[in-house]
């Protein structure tokens, strides 16, 4: 699709599977409701979001995330123990600000839909690159709608009704990160969520699964971990991945219902700072 009749900006499809550019925009201004709601069609759509050439303050970002829902808090403290404000900083850095290849987190490099662990989990996602390697740390995207689509008539009458345990502790364990502490856990109690979701406004079928899970309830452990891991295997193989090539002066948005996500250390993370910055949007109890 190129820019409609009047309309100054282009929206350009990436692919089939998912992914759509959006080329004139300038989003450090207040944007008019044909806008937004163009932007949310095309969101429900593509599922990410890419803006060229952006330079968005924090202030900006926040008032641009602000017209699709309600900035989410978060659970994760910094390492001083700080609770990260609405726009944070995802990064690859030591607290000296040095790269490095073992930040304080690497959640964000294992395959999850964010903020699972939520009892009311996240809708969008919105990642403005600050600084990038020359080469690699790229985002990739996996379908869970085509995902849960290409599962075996059985796979899918079985699994149809099962709850699965998220937990940030479960989390914080599955990707080998240091363990939560007794007040995270305190503040962010294991929820349970189907396993099958339903995309809240296209009404599609999801799977629903990532690195936030701790179990399928009711089912011994082993057979629950092969399940939820073999589950997970299937949607992200690379037929139903994007994968984000990041550009200076990008912004992408993501739908966490319908797509898991993660980073890629393609890059020398000893060497090359890698900082964008976060925004997080609420979204609605899952079924
Ligand atoms: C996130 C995330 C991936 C990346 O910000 O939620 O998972 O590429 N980021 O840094
Ligand atoms: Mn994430």
């Amino acid at each position: 699709m190129n820019a409609a009749p009047g309309r100054a900006y282009d929206i350009r499809p990436l692919g089939e599977l998912m992914g759509a550019e959006i080329e004139g925009l300038n989003l450090s201004e207040a944007l008019n409701a044909t806008t937004i709601n163009e932007i949310l069609d095309a969101f429900l759509d593509h599922h990410v979001l890419v803006f060229r050439n952006q330079n968005l303050t924090k202030d900006a970002q926040l008032a641009f995330t602000k017209y699709f829902g309600e900035p989410e808090d978060h659970v994760h403290r910094t390492p001083s123990g700080k609770i990260l404000p609405p726009v944070h900083i995802v990064n690859n850095l030591d607290p000296s600000g040095k790269p490095t290849s073992k930040p304080y987190t690497t959640g964000n490099y294992h395959w999850h839909t964010d903020k699972s662990y939520h009892a009311v989990p996240s809708l969008a996602t919105l990642l403005h690159a600050i600084e990038l390697p020359p080469a690699g740390g790229d985002t990739l995207f996996a379908n869970t709608r085509r995902g849960y689509e290409t599962l075996p008539e059985e796979t899918k009458q079985r699994i149809a009704n099962f709850r699965v345990v998220h937990s940030w502790e479960a989390s914080r364990r599955n990707t080998g990160n240091a363990p939560a502490t007794e007040a995270e856990i305190r503040d962010r109690p294991p929820v349970t969520h189907p396993l099958v979701r339903t995309h809240p406004s296209t009404g599609k079928k999801t799977l629903y699964v990532g690195m936030h899970t701790s179990h399928i309830e009711g089912m011994p452990e082993s057979e629950s971990r092969a399940l939820l891991d073999s589950l997970a295997t299937h949607t992200t193989k690379p037929e139903f991945v994007y994968t984000h090539n990041w550009r200076a002066g990008d912004l992408v948005m993501w739908d966490n219902r319908c797509l898991l996500h993660r980073a890629d250390a393609n890059y020398d993370m000893d060497k090359h700072r890698r900082i964008l910055y976060r925004t997080v949007i609420k979204g609605s109890l899952p079924f």
